[in-house]
């Protein structure tokens, strides 16, 4: 495996082993993707060996301009609304956090969609990434770069320590600008909905294209929708989980918690910090391991510091997480997804 920094010669040689077939980790404005070219089956087989992942979940093509769209996406089944919506939406939010669940074309192979009809695309908002995916050929198809149902990589060491030599060629970006996953939504069918919230918030979707449906279900609605014969992995109860028990809190449970002495606590903000450990009189005597996701209370950095925090923590080997809900605005919704997930809680 190979380790490098981005750079004009590294990007040329990663599209190479894409061309090849090979197994590329990149960064992304989100997280770090684990591509290979979405047109080549082998290539696409190799990763779902790499994750351990289960066949059934469909991979996100990832593709360099939107008029890949026509090429890879069957946008004539679209009625000239949704047509209309999907203009609008790539137009504004792309390059960027979002991801469309299209009809796909003949050219996608199956084993990318996990032989579903339709993809998910999505033009990232990282210079780089657009790069590397235009020198391989148009698109590249990625699911985050982590082992199924670990915590996503928000940085190109956390794939090193996750996947290691399952990848030809790790890319060095530095640290994820967002840090969460991107938003998926879902455009094949009249009622437009969300199937997993992420970097773009809500409103912004709803502010081009009018009100749309929250469609990520928990474990429980899932098997109440056996038509659709398909979950989506971000349904999936344990998904996105540290490897250290996790539960989550709101600030009103904070004066309850049972704590211990080595638990460490993930806050939102510096205020709810300061408001907790002032309530602890008298002050113990051992300290408990405190994180504060963004202390001036912004969920677009909370989110952006959410994964590797994670990562630092389960590194640290203690033997229980708090971790405070956020509040609904902006990443907030997102946000508290991964947490809840994190502390299977679904
Ligand atoms: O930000 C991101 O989206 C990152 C970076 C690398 O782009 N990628 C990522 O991929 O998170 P992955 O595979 O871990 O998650 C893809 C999500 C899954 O929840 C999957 O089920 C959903 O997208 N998805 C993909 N294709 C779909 C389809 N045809 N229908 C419904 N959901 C789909
Ligand atoms: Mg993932």
């Amino acid at each position: 495996m190979e380790f490098l920094s981005v750079s004009p010669e590294s990007l040329k040689r990663a599209a190479e082993v894409l061309r090849s077939g090979g197994l590329v980790a990149f960064p992304t404005e989100t997280v770090y993707g684990l591509g290979a070219d979405a047109y080549n089956p082998a290539a696409l087989a190799r990763i779902f060996e790499a994750k351990g992942r289960p066949r059934f979940d469909p991979l996100i093509i990832h593709i360099a301009s939107s008029g890949t769209l026509e090429d890879a996406a069957n946008l004539s089944l679209l009625n000239s609304e949704t047509r209309r919506k999907l203009f609008l939406l790539a137009e504004n939010l792309w390059p960027g956090p979002l991801s469309l669940v299209l009809p796909k074309s003949e050219k996608i192979p199956g084993i990318a969609t996990a032989g579903l009809s339709t993809a998910a695309f999505r033009l990232p908002g990282l210079v780089a990434a657009v790069e590397l995916i235009s020198l391989a050929g148009g698109a590249v198809a990625a699911p985050s770069a982590n082992p199924f149902g670990a915590l996503s990589p928000t940085r190109a060491e956390h794939v090193r320590d996750g996947l290691g030599e399952k990848a030809d060629m790790i890319l060095d970006g530095g640290p994820a600008r967002i840090g969460v996953e991107s938003t998926v939504l879902d455009m094949t069918s009249e009622k437009i909905k969300i199937l997993r919230p992420g970097g773009t918030p809500k409103e912004k979707i709803e502010e081009l294209i009018g009100s749309v449906q929250d469609g990520f279900f928990t474990a429980e609605d899932a098997k109440n929708t056996p038509k659709s014969g398909f979950i989506s992995p971000g349904q999936l109860k344990s998904h996105y989980a540290p490897r250290t028990p996790l539960s989550v809190f709101s600030e009103n449970d904070i004066f309850n918690l049972p704590w211990k002495p080595g638990d460490a606590f993930l806050f939102f903000d510096s205020p709810s910090r300061n408001t907790w450990f002032e309530s602890l009189s008298p002050r113990p005597s051992a300290k408990a391991v405190i994180r504060v996701l963004s202390p001036s209370g912004n969920t677009l950095e909370a989110a952006s510091r959410l994964f590797e925090t994670l990562h630092e923590l389960d590194s640290l080997k203690i033997s229980r997480i708090f971790a405070q809900l956020v509040p609904l605005e902006g990443l907030g919704e997102a946000i508290n997804d991964r947490l809840r997930r994190a502390a299977k809680l679904g």
